[in-house]
């Protein structure tokens, strides 16, 4: 049983409290905010898994703030990662600490000095893109592994979703000017909300073996009125160390929501959906001389996250070799550095390239 400390008791900290207690672990949650903490266990564990798990502590920042943790995940907004995790590290030594996506604001700050100081501790410091953990995921590897694409050619992925949602999940919140949503310098934005497009199209292109991004290109259409100031769409082309060129597009305007990623190769393609259908994810496959395939995985939104937290206790075991690890502190850093590229190439009009 992992002690756990999840910091910040908003929408993932709670998604995120309920993939450990599944596994039997030990919770605490905390938070700045007591209201944050009483809306916990009054309203969205009990109104999204059933009932509030008593088993689980809740408490303050401050009343847990030097106690030691096997593993300590935050779940705060972007803007706030760094320090509280530079904190942590200074009070404490997890075996294993899980920030949030973003990592942090397309400024990239201090995060040389986290990763100094998580060494000097021996923390394992990972990035919470947990779609390149689900069955999904791991299904399309397999493909790929068994050369059903052959030469691959190209990654389109389309990360399309209104954000109306988001604030359905967080009826408190007056708007996007309400928090960092609104605000791409503090990681909103749907490039910095919808990173999971640029890790996933990352992801696969590691997978594929043709390395880390090396040129972006791209164009936003910005949302700037003095109260807001956020792109509401992005479409960023990329091209990789191995030279495949593919692009990645993100809005926090389409309704219904589309995520998908298109990998073309020579001989077939694989294309891999979330939320393909209500309650399923999905990839459809063809290989040469095949009829297209397509599979589901029948899933709910909890468990978006179980197979991330199984992937924790599998790096806690170590049966998981952490440099390998899809949520690795340097694959969340080569997000954030394609992020950041974005936005200098939206803002000045010009393709920007990141030395690897
Ligand atoms: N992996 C995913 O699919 C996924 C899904 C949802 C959210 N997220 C990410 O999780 C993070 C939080 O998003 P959210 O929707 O849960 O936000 P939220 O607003 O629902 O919750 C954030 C909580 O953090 C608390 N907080 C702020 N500063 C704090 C501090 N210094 N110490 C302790 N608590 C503090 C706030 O009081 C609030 O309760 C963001 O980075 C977001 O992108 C990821």
């Amino acid at each position: 049983m992992h002690k756990t400390k999840i910091i910040g008791a908003g929408s993932i900290g709670n998604h995120m409290a309920y993939a450990c207690r599944k596994l039997d672990w030990d919770v605490t949650i905390c938070d700045i905010d007591e209201a944050a903490l009483d809306r916990t266990k009054n309203d969205i564990y009990p109104s999204r898994y059933g009932s509030w798990d008593s088993n689980i502590k809740l408490a303050l920042n401050s009343e847990v703030e030097t106690e030691n943790f096997d593993v300590v995940i935050i779940g705060t907004p972007p803007d706030t990662h760094i320090s509280i995790a530079i904190n942590e590290l200074k009070n404490s030594s997890p075996k294993v600490m899980l920030i949030e996506k973003p990592l942090s604001t397309p400024e990239l700050e201090n995060l040389n000095e986290l990763e100094e100081l998580a060494k000097s501790k021996g923390t394992k410091l990972c990035v919470s893109y947990n779609h390149t953990t689900t069955a999904n995921t791991l299904f399309a590897e397999e493909l790929i592994a068994k050369g059903i694409l052959g030469t691959p050619k190209s990654i389109n992925v389309q990360w399309l979703e209104h954000w109306g949602g988001i604030f359905g999940a967080h009826p408190w919140l007056a708007g996007p000017h309400d928090s960092y949503l609104g605000f791409y310098k503090r990681g909103g934005g749907s490039t910095g909300e919808h990173s999971h497009c640029l890790n996933i199209f990352q992801h696969f292109s590691r997978v594929l073996g043709m390395g880390e991004v090396t040129e972006v290109t791209a164009t936003m259409d910005m949302v700037d009125d003095g109260q807001v100031s956020y792109d509401q769409n992005a479409v960023i082309g990329l091209k990789t160390e191995n030279g495949l060129v593919g692009s990645v597009i993100t809005d926090v305007l389409t309704s219904p929501a589309k995520k998908a990623v298109r990998i073309q190769g020579d001989k077939g393609f694989i294309e891999w959906y979330v939320n393909y259908k209500n309650g399923f994810d999905a990839v459809i496959y063809q290989s040469e001389g095949s009829e297209i395939v397509e599979k589901l995985f029948e899933k709910t939104r909890p468990d978006d996250f179980q197979n991330e937290i199984e992937h924790v206790g599998e790096i806690l075991s170590e049966k998981i070799e952490f440099q390998k690890s899809p949520i690795s502190f340097e694959t969340g850093l080569q997000t954030m550095k394609v992020i950041q590229a974005a936005y200098n190439s939206a803002m000045n009009k010009q393709l920007v390239q990141i030395n690897q």
